[in-house]
This record gives C-alpha cells, sequence and structure tokens, in this order.
C-alpha cells in the first residue's frame, strides 16, 4: 500500500531590524499560543531570529515549548577587543541554538567576505549552534546566466574547511538558504524550474561532504502565502528563510499551513 507522506517544512523568521525591542517582546506575548499550536497542528520547525537584545528574553518565553530561536549574525571571533560584536558563546548562552550568517544585507553593509563567513561558521560550529548559511547572485550574474558559478565560490570555503579543519563531533542541522539578491524584498521570485536546477545541484553537493552534517536546503526572497504553494513543490528543498511575511502572524500563519 503506498501511503503519502506530507513533506515538513522548517520555517525560519528573520526579523532583521523592522521590530523594535518592546514589538518583538509583545509579538511573543501576544501570538505565544498560537504559535505553539501552530507548531503543534502542522509539526513544522519554527524558528524565530530576532535582534540580538531579544534572544535572551525570548529563549526565556519559549523556554520548553517546541518554538526556537536563533540569531542574525554573529562575531568572527572567539572574544578580544572587537566592539559592538557578539561571539557565538555568548549567543549559545543565551539560547541562540541557530544563527544566520552572510545573508545578502550583512555582507554589503560589514563589505564581508567569503572568508569572513567561513571563520563565523567555524564559531558557530564550536559551539554547536546550527549555522544558516546564506548564498546568492546578483541580478546581473543571474542575468549573465553566472548563478552556480557565484554559489560554488561562496560555498568554497566553507566546503574547504569541513574537508580539512572543522570537526562536527556529532550529528548538527546546517542550512543553506539559497536567497537571490534581487529577490529579498522586491515581490521578485525565482522560477520554480530555476529553482529546481538550484537545489538539485546544491544537493549533490552536500551530499559529497557527510561528516556529521545535517544538510538542509532553504529558499528565501520574498516568498509569501500566494506563492509557497509552488516552493513546497520542490524536491530537495527543506524550509524558508522568511522576512517580510514572518513579521504579520496571520500571513506567517497562513504560509506554514
Ligand atoms: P524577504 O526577506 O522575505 O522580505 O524577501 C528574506 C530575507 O532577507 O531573508
Amino acid at each position: 500500500m503506498v501511503t503519502s507522506m506530507k513533506k515538513k517544512f522548517d520555517f525560519i523568521a528573520n526579523w532583521k531590524m523592522q521590530f523594535n525591542f518592546d514589538e518583538e517582546m509583545q509579538f511573543a506575548a501576544s501570538h505565544y499560543d498560537n504559535l505553539i499550536k501552530l507548531k503543534q497542528t502542522t509539526e513544522s520547525k519554527i524558528i524565530l531570529c530576532p535582534s540580538f537584545l531579544s534572544i535572551y528574553p525570548l529563549s526565556k518565553i519559549f523556554d520548553k515549548t517546541n518554538i526556537e530561536v536563533g540569531a542574525q549574525d554573529c562575531s568572527k571571533h572567539n572574544r578580544g577587543s572587537f566592539t559592538g560584536q557578539v561571539s557565538a558563546k555568548s549567543l549559545s548562552f543565551a539560547g541562540a541554538n541557530y544563527c544566520i550568517i552572510g545573508h545578502s544585507e550583512t555582507r554589503k553593509e560589514y563589505n564581508e567576505s567569503d572568508s569572513d563567513i567561513a571563520q563565523k561558521f567555524a564559531q558557530l560550529i564550536s559551539y554547536r549552534i546550527s549555522p544558516i548559511l546564506c548564498i546568492g547572485e546578483n541580478e546581473e550574474e543571474f542575468k549573465e546566466n553566472k548563478v552556480i558559478g557565484r554559489l560554488t565560490q561562496q560555498l568554497e570555503k566553507i566546503f574547504n574547511q569541513i574537508n580539512s579543519t572543522l570537526k562536527v563531533s556529532s550529528y548538527l542541522d546546517v542550512y543553506i538558504a539559497y536567497e537571490p539578491t534581487w529577490s529579498i524584498g522586491t515581490g521578485n521570485v525565482s522560477s520554480v524550474d530555476h529553482l529546481d536546477t538550484i537545489f538539485s545541484w546544491l544537493y549533490k553537493q552536500t551530499q559529497k561532504i557527510q561528516d556529521h552534517i545535517n544538510w538542509k536546503l532553504l529558499y528565501g526572497g520574498s516568498v509569501d502565502s500566494k506563492n509557497i504553494g509552488d516552493f513546497k513543490k520542490i524536491e530537495h528543498l527543506n524550509g524558508f528563510l522568511l522576512g517580510k511575511s514572518s513579521l504579520n502572524f496571520d500571513e506567517f500563519k497562513k504560509i506554514i499551513e
């Protein structure tokens, strides 16, 4: 007998700096019961990535629930004279089990290189925080058919260190979020055909590297309740990184359901 199992996806809310501290607390308080119910009924993983300040209080509020908390960035350093930075170790103590790195907005704002991001990746692995590594091409690269080349470049240092120095002692989820920069916050989305090609390629790349890593592939960029249905059909996709549509609980709920 053939049984059809519904695929489960992970939903990661990247709140960026769209809420103030009080609004983040308010979101958690007013949607606490609904978030837990949503998690239970859909059995999807729900990870909220607020600003640094809200990580600790949110992880306390959602303690003993299945709603998880992540950060939006971390320092590439372990400790030292790095004014304004937050270490992976601090994030771990504050209750973040996940951390976005290499988002196109931080790459641009802080002029981050792929080797900076590889160092952040290593920091996260050493404190057993699941990295959510963002990669993606810009519009010009997309138009010139240079997507795979760009992604290869962005993954190279990470894969090299996993194959050489980096030790992942026991199984850890590691996310790769493919987010074309021309799609983030613009309402322009990739075609399902394009995404099928990219995710099949990404899947093959990650399967070559297993070393205690449970790879999960995400798509991000203008995902909403109207286009999510098409994306959910993509074979190797495990979830979504949501910006704008994670700020409105009703929209967020529709997407997850
Ligand atoms: P968006 O953002 O959903 O608002 O396009 C996604 C992201 O930047 O992670």
